[in-house]
């Protein structure tokens, strides 16, 4: 068979992430201690992310996969032919697929992550399954402002930017708006014609659906949650005992978001990055928040950001959507 070789580019912005040190002495520093839950996804982290995935409970992750395959077809046709699609977070390899597979003659697949084995490794394993289209591994992180270079070809094209599984939901509303007026200008650049961005948001619903996704019997949540402390310990020289902290995810009605928390479960001290945090029995240190919209509560914030809300997609029980948001 030849097969000609698979078309693959590495860039590397070096992205000078605010350290895990500087931010584990800020947020414990504080009245109200908390840690940012971008710090969950280390090697550890993100396997347990995936056994969530897979919990009979948590419906984000399968109902947006059932989502872009029904409607796959569709939101290629919205989007149009020779578009370069731009992802953020590349570790979503099987959504984007049932994008790229129906997209006409796409120009181009940016992958943009902070985790550079991942992003190679999920790179070129989608440039091997798509002989001929442009793929750059664009290692950088996305939560800040980033320089999008053009397709090889150097072809101005629509910029389409792709942020599946509500990870936007991790942001505050306000920041989230912050966050998609920044991606606007990037999505502007370089583009012939104004593209757009296609957004997976978790949609407000029963509460206890909610906790239940939250709360699983299994406690791989509950691992998922601890393990940051455990990453402290591996990194920071932290000497933390996971267990003497209780996982506690909340549904906040009056914010819309689930809250993760880390209870401490007596009076306690630990080491983290040189320091030494004291912890009364009861005080909990907040590590996620998880905000859920309404479609029109959504389409309200990215009106906000410049964007117009022109299409949204969801499934049968209305517990997820995807929204097609234009620069037009
Ligand atoms: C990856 C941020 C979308 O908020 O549902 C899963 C992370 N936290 N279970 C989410 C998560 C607890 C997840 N996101």
């Amino acid at each position: 068979m030849s097969r000609s070789p698979a078309r693959s580019r590495f860039l590397d912005l070096e992205p000078a992430l605010e350290s895990f040190a500087q931010s584990v002495i800020a947020g414990l520093s504080r009245p109200r201690k908390s840690l940012d839950s971008a710090f969950f996804y280390d090697g550890a982290g993100s396997r347990l992310f995936e056994r969530i995935t897979a919990l009979p409970d948590y419906y984000p992750t399968r109902t947006e996969i059932g989502i872009l395959d029904r409607a796959g077809a569709e939101i290629a046709t919205v989007l149009g032919p020779g578009v370069q699609l731009v992802e953020l977070g590349s570790g979503s390899s099987v959504k984007v697929r049932l994008l790229l597979d129906r997209l006409a003659d796409p120009a181009g697949y940016v992958g943009i992550d902070i985790s550079r084995e991942h992003l190679r490794q999920a790179c070129a394993a989608l440039a091997a399954d798509h002989p001929g289209l442009d793929v750059l591994a664009l290692c950088a992180d996305y939560m800040q402002e980033v320089p999008v270079p053009p397709p090889a070809d150097g072809l101005p094209r629509r910029r389409i930017g792709f942020f599946p599984g509500s990870t936007i939901g991790n942001l505050e509303p306000e920041a989230a708006a912050a966050f998609l007026a920044r991606w606007r200008r990037t999505l502007l650049e370089g583009g012939r014609e104004p593209g757009g961005m296609l957004v997976g948001v978790d949609l407000k619903k029963d509460p206890a659906l909610l906790l239940a996704a939250y709360n699983d019997p299994t406690g791989v949540t509950a691992a998922f949650n601890r393990n940051i402390l455990a990453r402290i310990n591996r990194e920071l020289g932290g000497t933390f005992d996971p267990h003497a902290f209780a996982h506690r995810a909340i549904y906040c009605a009056e914010r819309g978001r689930i809250e993760m928390h880390l209870v401490s479960g007596r009076d306690q001290i630990a080491m983290a990055a040189g320091r030494r945090f004291a912890f009364a029995a009861g005080e909990s240190i907040h590590t996620e928040n998880s905000c859920k919209y309404t479609v029109p509560e959504f389409q309200a914030l990215a009106l906000r950001a410049g964007y117009r809300p022109e299409r949204v997609w969801t499934d049968a029980d209305r517990l997820f959507s995807v929204h097609w948001l234009s620069l037009r």
